[in-house]
């Protein structure tokens, strides 16, 4: 499958339809970097992933508790969203490590925070807000 290096989606459905596509050539182990301000449309990308996966549990923004995980697909979904971290001894307090090294898919929004724990493996994906419905997705 290929995927191109850059796109603009012009509504949540297309930024979803994104994600899903992305998910048919994600492996084992694939940990995904999310980069872009809020409202860049990360959690909308993570929840196309997950449908894509075939995940059919609602995907909800990890705010508060950081980490929510998802079974039932092709692969087991963790979603993490750094927005609210403070510092790096936090994430490690609540087992990042863990994910980071599992056998799932693990997509981390505001990633850049834990930049010095990511795997050199790490696929970073940055979301840009260009106006109200388009939003820029690039694959560096
Ligand atoms: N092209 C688009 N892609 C993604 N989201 C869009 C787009 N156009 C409008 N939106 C809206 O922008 C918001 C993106 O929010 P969200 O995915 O939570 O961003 P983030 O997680 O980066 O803060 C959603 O309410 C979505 O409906
Ligand atoms: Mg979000």
């Amino acid at each position: 499958m290929t995927t191109l290096p850059e796109v603009e989606t012009h509504s949540a459905a297309a930024t979803m339809e994104f994600g899903a596509h992305l998910a048919g050539s994600l492996l084992p182990g694939t940990v995904i970097a999310l980069s872009g301000e809020l409202g860049a449309g990360k959690t909308c990308l993570v929840k196309g992933i997950a449908r894509g996966l075939g995940i059919t549990q609602e995907v909800t923004s990890p705010t508060f508790t950081l980490i929510h995980e998802y079974t039932g697909g092709r692969l087991p979904l963790v979603h993490v969203d750094l927005y609210r971290l403070e510092t790096i001894n936090q994430a490690i307090a609540i087992g990042i490590e863990d994910h980071l090294s599992g056998n799932g898919v693990t997509i981390i929004e505001w990633a850049e925070k834990i930049a010095s724990l990511l795997p050199a493996s790490t696929q970073h994906i940055e979301l840009q807000f260009i106006n109200d419905t388009t939003r820029r997705i690039r694959l560096p």
